[in-house]
C-alpha cells in the first residue's frame, strides 16, 4: 500500500501544519483529513473529541499513513498518551511540540498560550511545560471566537483585529515576552497578533518543532517517503466547500478534496 504521514484537524487548522511539513520534508506525501462535519472541537465535550480523533487517526492509518500528525491542539490535549496503543503507527501531537519552543523562546520565563476552550480546560499546555520546566510561568487565555472566524476564512479587517486585541490584553498584563500559538487555526492570524502585540513578544508556532520531530521519528523508524505522489486531502463535511478553503490558506497546489465517511 501507498504510505503518507497522515495528518488530521476539525478543519482548516491543520493546514498549518501541513505547511510546515512540506517546507521541511518536501519529498513525504501527505494525507489529510479535516473533520468539517464536526467543527468545532474546541466546544466539544472530551470524550466526543476522543471518539472522533480516535476514529481519524484509525482511517488514516487504514488507508495507509505510516504515521499520524494529530495537527489540532484540542485533540492532542485529549488523545494523549492513550492512542498510541490504540494503533500500530507512530502518533505525534501538538502540546510537547509547542512548550518545547516555548521554553526555548523565553527570556523572562513568562508565556502565554492561547487556545480553545476544550485545550485551556485540559490545562495539558500547563502540566507539560511543568514536567519540561517548572521555572516557567505560563497563563492560559481561550477564544472559539478567533477559531470560527478562521474556520469562516475572515483573517482580516478591523473587527477581527479588534477581537484578537481584546482576547491578547493579559498577555501584556503578565508580562508575557512569549506567546504560542496553541490552536492550529491560529498561525494563520499571525502577522495579526504580532501587529497588536508588537515586537518584543515572540509568537510560537509549534508546526514548526513538530514538523522537525516528525522528519526525526520518519528517519529513526526507517519509513519510507513518498517521492513523486500526490498529496490527498479528505473532509468528512462538503469537499467543495473545503476545497475553496484550502486554496485560500494553501494556494493553487490542493486541486481535489474528497469525501471521508468516517
Ligand atoms: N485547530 C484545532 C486546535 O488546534 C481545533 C479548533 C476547533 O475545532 O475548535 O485546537
Amino acid at each position: 500500500m501507498e504510505s503518507y504521514v497522515g495528518v488530521f484537524d476539525s478543519g482548516v487548522g491543520g493546514l498549518a501544519v501541513v505547511r510546515e511539513l512540506k517546507n521541511r520534508l518536501p519529498r513525504e506525501a501527505i494525507m489529510y483529513i479535516a473533520d468539517s462535519r464536526f467543527f468545532p472541537y474546541g466546544t466539544k465535550p472530551r470524550e466526543q473529541v476522543i471518539s472522533r480523533a480516535t476514529a481519524l487517526v484509525e482511517f488514516l492509518e487504514a488507508h495507509g499513513a505510516h504515521m499520524v500528525v494529530v495537527a489540532c491542539n484540542t485533540a492532542s490535549s485529549a488523545i494523549f498518551p492513550d492512542i498510541q496503543h490504540r494503533v500500530g503507527v507512530p502518533v505525534l501531537g501538538m502540546i510537547s511540540a509547542g512548550v518545547k519552543s516555548a521554553q526555548l523562546a523565553t527570556r523572562n520565563g513568562r508565556v502565554a498560550v492561547l487556545s480553545t476552550p476544550g485545550t485551556a480546560r485540559s490545562h495539558g499546555y500547563l502540566r507539560a511545560m511543568g514536567l519540561l520546566d517548572p521555572t516557567v510561568d505560563m497563563i492560559e487565555l481561550q477564544s472559539q471566537e478567533l477559531v470560527n472566524l478562521v474556520e469562516a476564512g475572515s483573517i482580516d479587517g478591523q473587527d477581527v483585529a479588534a477581537y484578537a486585541a481584546d482576547v491578547l490584553k493579559p498577555v501584556r498584563e503578565f508580562r508575557a515576552d512569549t506567546l504560542v500559538l496553541g490552536c492550529t487555526h491560529f498561525p494563520f492570524l499571525n502577522s495579526l497578533i504580532q501587529g497588536i502585540l508588537g515586537p518584543t513578544v515572540k509568537i510560537v508556532d509549534p508546526s514548526k518543532e513538530l514538523a522537525y520531530e516528525v522528519g526525526l521519528v520518519l528517519e529513526k523508524c526507517r519509513l519510507t517517503t513518498g517521492a513523486g505522489r500526490q498529496d490527498r486531502f479528505f473532509t468528512t463535511g462538503d469537499p467543495d466547500d473545503f476545497l475553496d478553503k484550502a486554496r485560500l490558506f494553501l494556494g493553487d497546489y490542493v486541486s481535489k478534496v474528497e469525501v471521508a465517511d468516517v
